[in-house]
């Protein structure tokens, strides 16, 4: 972050220097987890459910952290005293943000794809200039703030996710980092039990557009048209994204590899070049498209967007990360999380992947968890993905846990489906069903919302005992 002295960091954030250090210089990181301290850290101390951080105050300074932002005067410790750290936060990365010479803010919003998106541009970027971004989806109220602390002088984009929960959180995360390229990419059924309705999803990702200057540029996905109206929310110029003929920048030629990786033409208004991506599903393809009219925005040149899309790797975890066995089985960890159009992207691509090439077509296999979060409407879009799973042909569906029933019933409603329906109660049992269908050369999806932890089902099948935390993830 840049240098700030406690004292000048009472006077941003209107709280009091207590100690007799109030001209130490806090040069970051800026933490809220005491083993995360560096000398010179500010360590931020969070009221938790498990665990008050004002309890670490004392350890965090003995690993050299400059001092403490807290609620409460910490014993003998050099600390500014707010009555809210939370807010503080909020209040200090404002200014901190306010101060960076050199950087671009680059803010994406959408019901599905933000992480996804943010580590495309981030990754796009990075070739350009010192880039900051978030690791995972380190995006609430205090990951954003955190984020965006640690972009310093030399910082030339500064790449962040911006969700919602609800109306006015993302016009507060805007506040704390307010954006100058803001991309939306998509409108659905996300969270949408405590939305209400897509109108009122629209609503609150519509506020990250509202928040950019005159100046600036809204990004905006010319395929969804609660996006597309977004239009008429912003003083900013307006660029699309998208299949749509009239998008400023668009994917032609479009077609998925036999491990379904898009390959497209790149068509902008500075010309056309092909993409060849790794990550995998049709639905990067938007994300892509979304990440190059951001690089553009930047000035970064034709080639070089299509040369960095086609080597983008995925680099949080659990996004259709796929893993091969030597049994030639595929596995396709898409675990994370899970909502209608998501798991509708997945079955697509797992329908692909199952074609196979010159061996022939594969069989594939669904291994599909509960969609949290949907509120009245949960049972009906769990049964319609049950059909719309028994419609992509699958060997079979293994449905996980009893939230996730209706995705059954929606299966078996599909009178010309042969494949077989499984409802195991966990993970353990999930396994077990897969390794006695499993044969060489089957595709497996597996996908369900975050509560289920899926992860557990690919990381077994693959007997993959790495860290099963996603990277940075909060
Ligand atoms: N454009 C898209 N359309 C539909 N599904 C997508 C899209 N992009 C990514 N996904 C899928 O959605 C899931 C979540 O992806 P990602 O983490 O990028 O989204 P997010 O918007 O950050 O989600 P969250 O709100 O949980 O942070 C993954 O399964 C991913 O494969
Ligand atoms: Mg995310």
């Amino acid at each position: 972050m840049i240098p700030l002295s406690l004292a000048k960091i009472a006077e941003i954030t209107g709280g009091t220097a207590h100690g007799a250090d109030a001209g130490r210089t806090v040069t970051g990181p800026v933490v809220i987890d005491s083993r995360a301290v560096r000398p010179g850290a500010l360590f931020v101390a969070v009221r938790g459910e498990r665990s008050d951080g004002h309890d670490f105050a004392a350890a965090a300074v003995a690993s050299g952290a400059a001092g403490v932002l807290a609620e409460r005067p910490p014993d003998g410790v050099p600390a500014v005293v707010v009555d809210d750290v939370v807010k503080a936060l909020g209040v200090l990365a404002r200014e901190v943000v306010a101060r960076l010479p050199d950087a671009t803010v680059i803010g994406v919003t959408g019901s599905s794809g933000k992480t996804s998106t943010k580590d495309l541009i981030a990754q796009l970027m990075a070739r350009r200039g010192p880039t900051v971004a978030p690791v995972g989806s380190f995006n609430n109220e205090i990951g954003h703030p955190l984020t965006a602390l640690r972009a310093d002088e030399d910082t030339r984009y500064l790449v962040l996710e911006y969700s919602a929960r609800g109306i006015g959180h993302i016009a507060y995360l805007t506040e704390v980092a307010p954006p100058r390229i803001g991309v939306v990419l998509n409108v659905g059924t996300a969270h949408i039990g405590e939305f209400g309705s897509q109108e009122m999803v629209a609503r609150a990702k519509g506020e990250l557009v509202e928040a950019l200057p005159p100046g600036g540029t809204a990004i905006l996905n010319a395929d969804d048209p609660l996006v597309r109206t977004m239009a008429a929310r912003t003083p900013a110029r307006i660029v699309t994204f998208g299949r749509a003929p009239d998008a400023t920048v668009r994917a032609t030629e479009e077609w998925l590899d036999e491990a379904g990786r898009p390959r497209f033409s790149l068509v902008t208004p500075e010309g056309t070049l092909p993409v060849s991506m790794r990550l995998h599903g049709s639905h990067t393809v938007g994300n892509a498209l979304a990440a190059a009219a951001a690089a553009r925005e930047t000035g970064m040149p034709l080639h070089e967007i299509t040369e960095a899309l086609s080597e983008a790797t995925t680099v949080s975890r659990w996004r259709m990360e796929v893993g091969e066995r030597d049994d030639g089985v595929t596995i396709v960890n898409d675990a994370y999380n899970a909502n209608p159009e998501s798991v509708r992207a997945a079955l697509d691509a797992l329908r692909h992947m199952a074609r196979g090439s010159g061996a022939g077509p594969r069989r594939a296999y669904a291994v599909l968890a509960e969609m949290a979060e949907l509120g009245s409407a949960s049972v009906t879009e769990h049964e319609k993905i049950g059909q719309y799973a028994a419609r992509c042909g699958l060997a079979g569906l293994i449905v996980v846990g009893r939230n996730a029933a209706p995705l059954l019933e929606g299966a078996k409603q599909v009178g010309s489906w042969t494949g077989e329906c499984v409802q195991v109660d966990d993970v353990g049992a999930a396994v077990a069903a897969l390794n006695e269908r499993l044969r060489p050369q089957d595709v497996v999806l597996v996908k369900g919302s975050r509560v289920a932890r899926l992860e557990r089902v690919a990381q077994a099948l693959l007997d993959d005992s790495r860290d099963d935390r996603p990277r940075g993830d909060a």
